[in-house]
């Protein structure tokens, strides 16, 4: 796939900018396919019409970066309900030229209350004949959150929403059709006991991370989540329901209204009203993460793809412990769960990685 190029634009000199951080951090959170260059408007010159044709060098890079852009991306304050100066001044350098007509625009409003700029905003850039990306506009609560570049990058809930609208936004840029599908989350047996030392020695340590990202996002974008939950059979076990080894881990405690399932055999499907309440609510995709990939996530997405939901496992966000194979050999963590990961795809689902997930809702 050919790298995509955004140029991305912050209506605001300020040094510790909200709007500023949000593009840095976007551009640090882009995959390795997608290069964002945010261009300084510290030195533009106030636009003067007379001007035009001799225009300073630094409009002419602005000018030449826009034309080889595939998209641009704005990220722009409010001030006294109206667009910034600085964000006004740099789009009328860019008015009367041939740049700006059909390019694909992506809006990060970095607080959601100041509706006038945006609105404003919005106007100014459909009358140049921009072409503004809806379904990748961002809207994030920045300026309560008070969060510096690295801590944007870090918290899940407004790194996820960008991603999200970069993944989107790259979609429409690159002509694929964006869907209207309900997508749920299914997070398989996250479970207090699950990250007891006796549980095993376990591959991708940032999986929690990824599917606290990926259920932000979930909640977020207002899919349903699923939240599978092991009942053991056996008192010695973990997840025998009499202790604390069987409750949910903090971070994916169930709101209100969210589906839960108990199950006491790896499929979740089996034995429970999972199918039938899926149909119900018409979830045409299922993206599923958790533990463990080759045990309770494999069985259930087998069952799954067998009864024929659009099944995606986020390789990232699942995780296996070590174990020995039939003839007595070691096998690591990563091992099992990359084996039972390339039995799952294409077969009865289709394997992804954080980025693909994040934009599928
Ligand atoms: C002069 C001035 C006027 C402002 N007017 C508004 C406003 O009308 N509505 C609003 O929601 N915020 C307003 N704000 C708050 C800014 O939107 C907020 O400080 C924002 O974080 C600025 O963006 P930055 O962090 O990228 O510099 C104003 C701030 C300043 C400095």
């Amino acid at each position: 796939m050919e790298k995509i190029r955004l140029l991305a634009l912050s209506g605001s000199l300020r040094e510790a900018s909200f709007n500023t951080s949000a593009l840095t951090a976007l551009s640090l959170l882009a995959p390795d396919s997608i290069e964002i260059s945010i261009f300084p408007l510290h030195d533009m010159p106030l636009f003067n019409p007379d001007k035009e044709d001799e225009s300073s060098p630094l409009v002419k890079d602005l000018k030449a970066m826009l034309a080889s852009a595939d998209g641009l991306i704005i990220a722009s304050p409010e001030y006294a309900h109206g667009v910034s100066g600085v964000i006004k001044n740099a789009l009328d350098w860019l008015v009367s030229g041939h740049e700006f007509v059909d390019k694909p625009i992506m809006l990060i409003n970095t607080s959601p209350r100041a509706s006038h700029a945006q609105a404003s905003l919005r106007e100014i850039l459909t009358t140049m004949s921009g072409k503004l990306i809806d379904s990748a506009h961002v809207s994030i609560p920045l300026l309560g959150a008070q969060l510096d570049v690295q801590g944007i990058t870090k918290d899940s809930g407004i790194a996820g929403a960008l991603k999200a609208g970069l993944g989107k936004f790259c979609q429409a840029i690159r002509g694929e059709e964006e869907s209207s599908t309900t997508t749920a989350l299914m997070i398989i047996d996250m479970q207090k006991g699950m990250s007891w030392p006796q549980a095993g020695i376990r591959n991708n340590p940032n999986a929690e991370q990824d599917m606290a990202e990926l259920l932000a996002h979930c909640r977020q974008q207002n899919q349903p989540v699923i939240h599978v939950r092991h009942h053991s059979t056996e008192p010695d076990s973990l997840f025998w329901p009499e202790q604390e080894g069987v409750e949910p881990q903090s971070a994916f405690l169930p709101l209100k209204g969210e589906k839960v399932v108990v199950k006491s055999v790896p499929d979740a499907f089996a034995h429970s009203d999972l199918e039938v309440w899926l149909r119900k609510q018409s979830i045409d995709r299922l993206l599923v993460v958790g533990v463990s990939t080759n045990n309770s996530v494999e069985s259930t997405v087998r069952s799954a793809g067998n009864l024929g939901f659009n099944t995606f496992v986020v390789a990232n966000a699942c995780f296996a412990f070590e174990k020995e194979d039939f003839d007595g050999q070691h096998r690591s963590a990563q091992e099992v769960h990359a084996m039972s990961l390339a039995n799952l795809d294409g077969e009865y689902a289709t394997v992804i990685k954080q980025e693909e997930a994040l934009s599928l809702f």
